[in-house]
């Protein structure tokens, strides 16, 4: 059995949007990992804004999703013979994490909408690209992955510290954190030849940057539960694709990563199953869990020395204001 297989989201408590208004609001729930949680989530009940940057994409996200999960909640309906559960609902909002006005316009139309937050997951992601600098200045997996997430948190945190049950900030980090085995600066970029070696280094910097932001805000913020995950190896997802886009060598890098993951993958699903976990389960307490690091299927880890590090992270915190700050936004 692999460990995913622990987490079955029906122990995990549902709600009706009507009585219990539950939100979660996630990043790149258009696809992978993201679009699974959005699933769960939704038959669970939540009421879920999904950021993303294209919208035609996420609302065909939003329209399979809810045919999805009405699927299978006739399937149960029919096999357990048990009253529909109300499901949630589900809304676009336009945010591009490369652009940090536009998250900082999409964590305000939500603050016009809302009133609380209950969990916020942080997810989107791209992985091993080509250096790029954005147009904030920034390297692309940085922002991206770790500095956008950083400036919506800190922008939804009125909202999520107004929800009086247990708010959850959760962040998906990775595996590959572990490529960074030592503190550097965030100045330092890596754009350095071959790609194929410097980019991870990238990667692996802004996944534990995103670690380090997890552990910062569970001392900073008592009152919210915060997690950092990996989720598993989920080969199938979209994450590879310039990868496996690649002219000639292409092909081989999606043998290789049929192979990674017939070995040691789980599906899209089972990625899924941390974040839900971490986003539903009562079995956690914010005095024993929170800033805790989880993998595949909500198993409790500990992330790289240097993620752990909390002089390092708070380092990456204090670059992390400043640069945000230069750049006009208010903390
Ligand atoms: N798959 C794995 O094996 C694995 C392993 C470790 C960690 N993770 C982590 O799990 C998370 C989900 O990854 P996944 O495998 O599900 O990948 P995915 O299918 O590629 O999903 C990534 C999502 O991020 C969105 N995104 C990328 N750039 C964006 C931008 N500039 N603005 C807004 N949204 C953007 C994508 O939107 P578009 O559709 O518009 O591109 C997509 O919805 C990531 O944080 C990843 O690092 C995955």
């Amino acid at each position: 059995m692999s460990l995913s297989q622990k987490v079955d989201p029906d122990t995990l408590p549902y709600y009706n949007r009507h009585a219990d208004r539950k939100i979660a609001v996630i990043t790149g729930g258009n696809s992978g990992i993201g679009w699974y949680t959005v699933l769960h989530l939704y038959m669970h009940g939540f009421v879920v804004y999904i950021c993303g940057r294209n919208s035609s994409k996420v609302n065909k996200a939003i329209k399979a999703i809810m045919a999805e999960a009405k699927r299978r909640s006739e399937l149960k309906g029919k096999e357990k013979n048990e009253a529909k559960v109300v499901h949630g609902s589900l809304l676009y909002i336009h945010a591009d994490l490369t652009d940090l006005k536009s998250v900082e316009r999409a964590a305000a139309k939500i603050m016009k909408k809302e009133t609380k937050i209950d969990v916020l997951i942080n997810n989107a992601a791209v992985m091993a690209q080509p250096y790029e600098v954005t147009k904030d200045g920034f390297e692309i997996q940085l922002q991206t992955n770790y500095i956008s997430h950083f400036l919506l948190s800190m922008k939804l945190l009125p909202l999520l510290r107004n929800c009086d049950s247990q708010p959850r900030l959760i962040t998906l980090s990775s595996l590959g954190h572990n490529l960074q085995f030592k503190y550097w600066n965030l100045t330092q970029d890596w754009n350095y030849r071959p790609n194929m070696i410097f980019t991870w280094m990238r990667y692996a910097m802004a996944k534990t940057s995103s670690i380090q932001f997890t552990k910062m805000m569970a001392i900073k913020y008592p009152d919210i539960l915060c997690f950092s995950i990996h989720p598993g190896l989920v080969m199938s997802t979209n994450l590879f694709s310039y990868w496996t886009r690649l002219p000639l060598v292409g092909i081989f890098f999606w043998m290789l990563f049929q192979i990674v993951g017939f070995f040691f993958g789980v599906s899209d699903e089972q990625g899924a199953m941390a974040t839900i976990k971490c986003a539903l389960s009562r079995d956690f307490s914010i005095e024993e869990d929170s800033g805790k690091y989880f993998t595949t299927g909500g198993v409790e880890s500990k992330p790289s020395f240097v993620a752990n590090n909390l002089d390092d992270a708070a380092s990456t915190w204090i670059w992390t204001v400043h640069e945000l700050r230069d750049r006009g936004f208010t903390l």
